[in-house]
């Protein structure tokens, strides 16, 4: 497993195998299990039995009560937004700050489209050897470019990785605005401009007040571990309200966003889970105008 922020990729993915072993899974994925090396598979099948998996969530939400339910609305979100995109005729799919994250391989209409992952080097690297472990290679509908959003220029790689500047686009960048500087958040938005009218982005962001400790909505141990001290983890956040004027400078208009109370009415109250969800990351679809 990696360190640092390119670690942060691993725990979703636990959350997701161990989501495979519920009755009727929010998120259906039977590519993290393929793309885990050796160990961490064993880990992975260990999860799935009741008790471990019940440990994990009850340590996981202990450190952010409602963690394990939002990060599986979140997905679902992402998910659900592809689904629509590719229905109504998109064929380029970015995604950022992708991780080990499985959205390209597990709805299959994705392998229709041209999908970019990008990420940081190691985290690419990563990419690279699970989708070997999975496939064999990586599938030829995806390419993965590496890219520090803090530091390089995102559009010039996506050019250079083939992307069709002007393309008709969804865009996933999902559990990452927190990790950059405002300037890697900002330069990443406006090399999003590459997207042509009618791209769609799904994107979430953490609270602001969370970050600078003002409202700790529960969940102390997460402030101390992601958000303080001279170089948190956590950097950037947002008011719900500061989401459309942000978007509007780089010519997004904000369509929706999606809070504890929305995940439980749209997801979990219909599949019939009662499972807490934290409000301190939220998701949000955005649309290029
Ligand atoms: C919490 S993980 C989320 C991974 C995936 N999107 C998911 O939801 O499962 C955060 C991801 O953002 C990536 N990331 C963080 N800072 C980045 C940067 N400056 N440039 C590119 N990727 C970055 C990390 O490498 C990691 O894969």
């Amino acid at each position: 497993m990696a360190s640092g922020v390119a670690g942060t990729a691993d725990g979703p993915m636990m959350i997701i195998a161990a989501e495979q072993a519920e009755e009727r899974p929010l998120v259906r994925d039977d590519v993290t299990r393929r793309m885990a090396a050796p160990v961490t598979r064993a880990m992975a099948a260990a999860i799935r039995w009741a008790p471990v998996r019940r440990w994990l969530m009850a340590v996981t939400d202990k450190q952010l009560p409602g963690l394990w339910g939002e990060l599986l609305c979140r997905k679902r979100y992402a998910e659900d937004g592809l689904r629509t995109a590719l229905a109504d005729g998109v064929t380029e799919v970015v995604i950022l700050g992708a991780g080990l994250d499985t959205l390209a391989y597990r709805v299959p209409e994705a392998a229709r489209a041209r999908v970019y992952e990008v990420d940081l080097p190691a985290n690419i690297a990563r990419k690279r050897a699970a989708l070997r472990r999975a496939y064999g290679e990586v599938p030829g509908h995806v390419t993965l470019v590496p890219v520090d959003f803090d530091t390089e220029d995102l559009a010039a790689a996506l050019e250079r990785a083939g992307y069709p500047m002007g393309a008709r686009t969804f865009v996933v960048w999902e559990a990452v605005t927190q990790y950059l500087s405002e300037s890697g958040v900002r330069t990443t938005l406006a090399a999003l401009a590459a997207a042509a009218p009618g791209s769609r982005l799904v994107f979430t962001y953490v609270r602001a007040d969370f970050l600078d400790g003002t409202n700790l909505y529960g969940a102390p141990a997460a402030y101390r571990r992601f958000a303080s001290g001279d170089h948190p983890l956590w950097r950037f956040g947002l008011t719900p309200d500061a989401v459309a004027p942000l978007l509007g400078a780089y010519g997004w208009r904000e369509v929706e966003q999606l809070g504890a109370a929305e995940c439980a009415d749209r997801y979990l109250s219909p599949a019939g889970r009662d499972l807490p969800v934290t409000d301190v990351e939220r998701s949000v679809l955005a649309e290029r105008i």
